[in-house]
């Protein structure tokens, strides 16, 4: 009898992890839930809910609260980008992207010669972008806000006063120490200890009293009056170009969603001057008629699907995608299912497609410093908010400005300096995306929200520059053909292509040796030591008993809070 207890024992388990494989959940609550980039930001928005504060209540409160704990990407000095779905359905997004001010030109960025000046659409103050995100914030209020405005600007303003650094956040700021000094006429207080350590606490003074401004007055307390004044006063320590009319000028403009059909999923992503839901789109549209279900996860087939329609959506993005307010983007016929099936014709699986010339010499993906953030929102009655903010690299700029505590971004970059030339994420563009007075910068940021049989589904989004479009493109596919629970999603593996490079960027282990070897005979180039990580997704997942899981990546300080 003993003897074949045990196999017994062992057969047992086996066809239970068979059968009910064991999902690793991420946080679950019973109707309200933040998932952002930092823990004690999470925390203030879930608290808003917890108040009687709805989604964009806590929207406004996470954002600002980002901003104090999240210098790197959180931010009032830069921009983004919101996706809405209320409980009943409708959807609506916020455009609140930085613009390029009045005096920009479209050769800004050339020599005398027509040539790219090396850094200087990416660092200092002339890459900075008139920032979007206090109208943003204001504008989302002023629509749909249900406390008191000031109200939420209140625990950024507590945080500003002093807290404590995660071990994530204190490596970050000795890590960009120099770069502080280097572009700065005076000490930050990143700047004012040599080794900062996890639980050092951390004060900005000078941003409680702009943040303070803020919450009394709006728009006008950081568009006009003393901070407009120390803003344009940092332009001018630095000979920048914006001005008081820049700032005063500035408008957060409500647009149409991109939303299309994938399977029995409805999307709902960011319209221009965001490429994330077109390409999204694109490549979602033209794998929908290929069986993935079939594929195993990140095996052969589904990586040559997935990269030849990435490859065939970025080209386009490059030739299409810009300001919708100064270029006319052809929405229908790049998402018409005939021009999308006729485009992945020419693929086989058989052999490797080949980018085009352009840009060709690249080796690999340029791996710059980048940090954007993205956080999730679904509130006790069901609204729900999806919002991609960004300095666009990591403090942006890298330039504070003197007396307010916060960073100017460096969005610039985003535009196409001239045409075919990469940017920082190796993005080329042409045309549509080239600079102009006032024009926003085309931005790959891709907040999305998934309904499944009319009811919210999941809500995700991504940091990641360019690799954004495909890292919210895995994790919806991860849920839907692959069954992972929100916080496997997040956490899968996960790899890029975006035409050019013509390469595949691939997270370290992700793929196999045996794999890669198999991509390479096809004619796919791999890169998997370039980026340590691709993406760090926030989202939460809508499960069949109506409560919320988090997927708060475990790539950073990600973290979900709620009730
Ligand atoms: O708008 C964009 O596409 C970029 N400025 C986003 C930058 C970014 O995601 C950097 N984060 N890793």
């Amino acid at each position: 009898m003993k003897k074949y207890f045990l196999p017994f024992i062992v057969l047992t388990f086996f066809i239970q992890c068979k059968t009910t494989p064991q999902h690793k959940q991420g946080l679950v609550t019973d109707k309200a839930m933040v998932v952002s980039a930092n823990p004690l930001a999470s925390q203030v928005g879930a608290a808003i809910m917890k108040q009687g504060g709805n989604a964009i209540d806590a929207m406004v409160a996470t954002h600002f609260a980002l901003a104090v704990v999240y210098p790197q990407a959180g931010n009032i000095g830069g921009g983004g980008f919101m996706v809405y779905r209320d409980s009943t359905g409708k959807s609506i997004a916020l455009d609140f992207r930085e613009k390029a001010p009045l005096s920009a030109s479209r050769d800004m960025y050339l020599d005398s010669l027509g040539n790219v000046i090396a850094g200087k659409s990416s660092v200092g103050i002339f890459s900075v972008g008139v920032p979007g995100s206090v109208a943003g914030m204001v504008e989302a209020h002023k629509k749909y806000g249900k406390l008191p405005f000031k109200k939420l600007i209140e625990p950024a303003i507590t945080l500003a006063k002093g807290y404590k650094l995660t071990q994530k956040d204190a490596n970050l700021f000795n890590e960009f120490r120099v770069r502080f000094e280097d572009n700065n006429r005076f000490k930050t207080i990143y700047q004012s200890k040599l080794n900062w350590k996890k639980g050092d606490e951390i004060k900005n003074p000078n941003l409680v009293k702009i943040l303070e401004r803020i919450a009394e007055q709006g728009n006008a307390g950081f568009y006009e009056g003393e901070t407009a004044q120390l803003l344009v006063d940092e332009m001018q320590a630095h000979e920048g170009i914006m001005t008081l009319e820049d700032l005063k000028q500035y408008k957060a403009i409500w647009r149409k969603p991109i939303t299309f059909d994938y399977k029995d999923l409805h999307i709902i992503s960011m319209s221009p001057p965001s490429s994330g839901g077109i390409t999204l789109a694109e490549i979602m549209k033209m794998i929908a008629n290929y069986p993935l279900e079939t594929y195993d996860f990140q095996s052969l087939k589904q990586i040559q699907v997935l990269v030849e329609a990435e490859r065939r959506a970025y080209a386009d993005r490059a030739e299409y995608l810009g300001d919708p307010d100064f270029v006319k983007i052809p929405v229908e016929a790049l998402l018409a299912q005939e021009y999308l099936k006729k485009r992945m014709q020419s693929f086989s699986f058989d052999k490797a497609s080949s980018s085009t010339e352009i840009g060709a010499g690249l080796e690999k993906l340029p791996h710059e410093s980048m940090e954007t953030t993205h956080y999730s929102i679904v509130d006790a009655s069901g609204n729900a908010i999806s919002v991609t903010t960004t300095l666009n690299s990591y403090f942006g700029s890298k330039v504070m400005v003197k007396g307010a505590g916060f960073f100017l971004n460096n969005e610039m970059d985003d535009f196409s300096a001239k045409p075919g030339v990469p940017n920082l994420y190796g993005l080329v563009g042409n045309e549509a995306n080239s600079i102009a007075p006032e024009k926003r910068m085309l931005s790959s940021m891709t907040p999305t929200i998934v309904e499944k049989n009319d009811k919210l589904f999941m809500v995700v989004g991504t940091p990641g520059g360019s690799t954004i479009i495909t890292s919210v493109l895995q994790t919806i596919l991860n849920v839907s053909t692959y069954e992972m629970s929100m916080q496997e999603a997040v956490d899968a593996p996960r790899f890029h292509h975006q035409w050019l490079p013509d390469i595949i960027k691939v997270e370290p282990q992700a793929f196999s040796d045996d794999l890669i070897k198999k991509l390479e005979e096809k004619g796919y180039k791999i890169d998997n030591t370039n980026a340590p990580v691709i993406g760090k997704v926030d989202a939460i997942l809508v499960l069949p008993n109506g409560k919320l899981e988090a997927g708060a990546d475990s790539r950073g300080d990600d973290t979900g809070a709620g009730f």
